[in-house]
């Protein structure tokens, strides 16, 4: 394994085994782009080790299957017609007559919910273990950003197929819209581009989700990203006082190769689920959609919505609506409202009001699913 010293300024590499370094590729690219340094960077990195280091391992995971989602959206491009004419031809086309085309387009959606429900559980990791509290309050804004952004990927491309069940779940969820005060109708006919749900609406979606989306979100990853290996990854505020009190000692492991390869692991495992999932239960294309056929009782958004549109059931619209706003308010700006935990004192009122969330949000997307009422 590799060691690194700076000598004079400038990275230079010591190696038992000099194999890599001394090759004449990395030589060539070395004095083209610093390679030394990057080396460098990656040996000294580590990643603080302990009983909940495993909730370190859903962002990475997250970024897996976004990646995943760009190489087999990039292949359903290949075949996929944007037009209320041809969409659900071409993605039955797709799953029907391209070798494989069945698999990738399941893997596809699979790995679109995967991905944000990985994003949610991260996102709930990294509240319970206050990873949001100084100086990660811009690590959470950003994620709190991707979170939605991962959200309107699922939201966009539900649609393009162009079948019933999108096009009446689009119509659920851009009713959502409607109900913003103020820009609500703006915002409607924004994304539906019109009143109604119709083949403008499916135009809009297409260049929401595979251009305006995937530009915004490698940019706000890119920026996540930097800020993780900025700030280095937090150590909880439990541990961390074990530490200060002689209980436990402080086990810090080298990012490259030790954590990298659990994260590999890690991914390998998100893959396994994905393929099962995708091949044993194959993604449903089910029927064409028809503007003039009534809704069926009980219809509702994906299951990423089902709380809140459960919700909106049991209060008057308005109030709900604005209380949704409020609570999404409050859950951006946490890390400067939650004082305590940026002093590195336990704060046991913000983990009662995540865990209240959770169970909120799961008991009544429960509810939406198994009795969802009126
Ligand atoms: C949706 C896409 C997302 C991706 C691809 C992503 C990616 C990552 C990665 C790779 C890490 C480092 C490893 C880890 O801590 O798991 C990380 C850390 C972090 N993420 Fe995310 N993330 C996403 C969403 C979110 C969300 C929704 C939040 C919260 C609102 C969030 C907040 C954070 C914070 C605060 C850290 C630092 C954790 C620490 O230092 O302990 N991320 N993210």
């Amino acid at each position: 394994m590799g060691r690194i010293s700076n000598s004079a300024g400038k990275g230079k590499i010591e190696t038992k085994s000099s194999y890599l370094t001394n090759s004449k590729i990395f030589k060539w690219f070395g004095d083209r782009i610093d390679l030394d340094g990057i080396l460098e960077f990656m040996y000294h990195k580590t990643v603080p080790h302990h009983k909940f280091s495993i909730w370190y391992y859903f962002g990475g995971i997250s970024l897996y299957l976004f990646l995943v989602q760009v190489i087999t959206g990039i292949l359903l491009l290949l075949y996929y017609k944007p037009t209320a004419e041809s969409a659900y031809e071409s993605v039955q086309y797709i799953v029907t007559q391209v070798p494989f085309g069945w698999l990738v387009r399941s893997i596809h959606s699979w790995a679109a919910n995967l991905f944000i429900f990985f994003a949610f559980v991260h996102m709930f990791s990294v509240f319970l273990m206050k990873a949001y509290r100084k100086p990660r309050e811009l690590t959470w804004i950003s994620g709190i950003a991707l979170l939605f952004l991962a959200m309107g990927f699922g939201f966009s491309g539900y649609l393009l197929p162009w079948n019933q069940l999108a096009y009446l779940a689009t119509n659920v969820g851009t009713n959502f819209a409607g109900m913003v005060p103020f820009i609500g109708q703006w915002l409607l006919e924004f994304l539906r581009g019109g009143p109604e749900v119709t083949a403008a609406t499916l135009t809009r979606f297409f260049g929401f989700h595979i251009a305006i989306l995937p530009g915004i979100t490698t940019i706000i990853i890119t920026i996540h990203l930097v800020f993780v290996q900025r700030m280095g990854m937090s150590t909880p505020i439990s541990i961390e006082k074990q530490i200060a009190e002689g209980k436990t000692r402080k086990i810090e492991i080298p990012f490259f190769p030790n954590f990298i390869l659990r994260d590999i692991m890690a991914w390998t495992l998100a893959l396994g689920l994905l393929v099962l999932l995708a091949s044993l239960f194959p993604w449903e294309l089910g029927e064409k959609a028809d503007i003039l056929k009534p809704a069926p009782p009980h219809i509702r958004p994906e299951w990423y919505f089902v709380f809140m549109y459960q919700t909106l059931k049991y209060v008057p619209k308005l109030l709900g609506v604005l209380g949704f706003a409020l609570a999404g308010f409050i859950w951006v700006f946490l890390p400067f409202l939650d004082k305590k935990s940026n002093l590195g004192q336990r704060n046991r009122l913000y983990t009662i009001i995540g865990v209240v969330v959770i169970i909120y949000m799961v008991v009544l997307t429960l509810i939406g699913y198994f009795a969802p009422g009126e």
